[in-house]
């Protein structure tokens, strides 16, 4: 008996490493062959699996005799047991690392209650572009509608002027067909921002509504938002149970099949913040790795300087390669900023009237509409915005210097040349 009971602290010890080892062999614990050493399984090496002795009699203790035979099923049996339970414990995700472009914020926008694991990314990914998580099951496919609907690869997960969903421009809710707020945004390095999120920064770490904090929050917002997914908590998760292929994948992700409206936003946040651009040819071009064009190197200067386009203040440069500050600025669009839902409606502060969040221009080239409203519909409309259009509004930015001006009044040789930096930030 002496002996079973250090064979089974022993086994205990032993089994989480060599269940590891050779997991191929695992049916073999049950014993289905004749030769011993696979019975008692998983490894050849027996030493390996009771760490004791290579010699057999030190391994079953005692002798041939009857009584040792019965210890010895007794011992098969307990293990069998503990080996069932070992079948079924699950192997921890594997932890994701972000990939840190150089010169980004090495602190992480991560909650603590939600760590990012690879098989949490990918079951995001899956239920990021999933139509079934507006909670609607039946057939009519033009009734669904996805994250993916609005939030698109190929636009760099922003709507897209060539979205046929809504042709209009602007995205809507899918059965009231009432208009978002605002434009949709891109879905770029937001694990970087610290700032808030939305274009007037809502949700953020400091909202008095605990709902309203995180990415995790904005996943249920948009579920059940009248002018975006309009569905409902309850309706989303039994959609996406009635999908057999996910209860693996949430036990991969969190430990268990248990499908939770908590953990659909935990995966699909963890997914969003993987959403990270660093590899363009700027990109590139900083770790001295490609040239760029001197027509782009003079759009680089241009935007650096603020003789030139001054842009880098709020949208940052080779120094802050994020291409954003993630602050809030007012940039002088309109006269008399009229949008309810601007920086002030958050802050209360009348300063940050017509202020919105500097967004990225990290693949810019794809993310049109622009601003807040999408008002305009190329790029090559903003930068006349920049270069003859901007309204002197009591509350513009001290940061657009040449607002007397109504821009920055380059030549048109220069505003190519800006272009063409831009093009440089966006990925392949
Ligand atoms: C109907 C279109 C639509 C759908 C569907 C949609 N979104 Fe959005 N999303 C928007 C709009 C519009 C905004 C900007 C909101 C604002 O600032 O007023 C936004 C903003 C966001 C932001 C903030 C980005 C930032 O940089 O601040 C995140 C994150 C986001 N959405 C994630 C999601 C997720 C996840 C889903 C699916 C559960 C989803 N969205 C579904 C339209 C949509
Ligand atoms: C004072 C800060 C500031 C300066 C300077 C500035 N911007 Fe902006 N930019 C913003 C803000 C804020 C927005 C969003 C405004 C809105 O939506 O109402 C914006 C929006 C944009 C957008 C639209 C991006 C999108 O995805 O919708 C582009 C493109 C852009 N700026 C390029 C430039 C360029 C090029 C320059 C230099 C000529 C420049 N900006 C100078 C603050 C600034």
């Amino acid at each position: 008996m002496i002996i079973t009971n250090i064979f089974l602290k022993q086994s205990r010890r032993d089994k989480t490493h060599a269940v590891q080892v050779t997991p191929h062999k695992r049916s073999a614990v049950w014993g289905i062959s004749n030769d011993r050493s696979a019975v008692w399984g998983i490894s050849n090496d027996r030493s390996a699996v009771w760490g004791i002795s290579n010699d057999r009699s030190a391994v079953w203790g005692m002798s041939n005799n009857r009584s040792a035979v019965w210890g010895q099923l007794g011992i098969i049996l307990i293990l069998l047991f503990f080996c069932a339970a070992c079948r079924e414990r699950v192997e921890p995700p594997t932890p994701y690392d972000i990939p840190i472009p150089k010169g980004f914020p090495t602190v992480l926008n991560i909650p603590a209650d939600n760590p990012m694991t690879v098989e949490g990314v990918e079951l995001g990914r899956l239920l990021f572009h999933d139509p079934h998580l507006c909670g609607y099951t039946g057939a009519a496919p033009d009734s669904l509608m996805s994250c993916a609907t609005c939030h698109r690869r190929e636009c760099n997960y922003d709507l897209g002027t060539d979205n046929p969903r809504f042709p209009n421009g602007r995205a809507c809710g899918r059965t009231t067909g009432k208009p978002t707020i605002h434009n949709v945004m891109p879905l770029r390095n937001l694990v970087f921002n610290h700032e808030g999120y939305f274009w007037n920064g809502l949700i953020s770490s400091d909202n008095p509504n605990p709902k309203q904090r995180t990415i995790e929050d904005i996943v249920l917002m948009a579920i059940t938002a009248d002018d975006e997914m309009c569905g409902t908590e309850a309706g989303a998760v039994a959609a996406i149970k009635a999908d057999g292929k996910y209860p693996p994948l949430f036990k991969k992700a969190f430990g268990t099949e248990e499908i939770t409206m908590d953990r659909i936003q935990k995966a699909i946040a963890q997914y969003v913040r993987s959403l990270v651009s660093g590899d363009t040819k700027f990109d590139r071009y900083l770790r001295g790795e490609e040239q760029l064009t001197p027509q782009e190197l003079h759009g680089y200067v241009l935007f650096t300087t603020e003789e030139g386009a001054d842009c880098f203040h709020c949208h940052g440069s080779g120094g802050s390669p994020m291409f954003t500050t993630n602050l809030f600025y007012n940039n002088g669009l309109d006269a008399q900023p009229a949008d309810e839902h601007d920086r002030a409606s958050v802050t209360g502060d009348p300063r940050d009237r017509g202020a919105y969040r500097a967004p990225s221009l990290r693949n810019v080239t794809r993310s049109a509409p622009y601003m807040h409203d999408g008002r305009f519909k190329t790029l090559d409309e903003v930068l006349e915005f920049y270069n003859s259009g901007v309204q002197n509004a009591p509350t513009i930015s001290p940061l657009m210097h040449h607002v007397n001006d109504g821009g920055v009044r380059l030549t048109p040789n220069d505003i190519a040349d800006l272009k063409a930096f831009l093009e440089t930030l966006t990925e392949e």
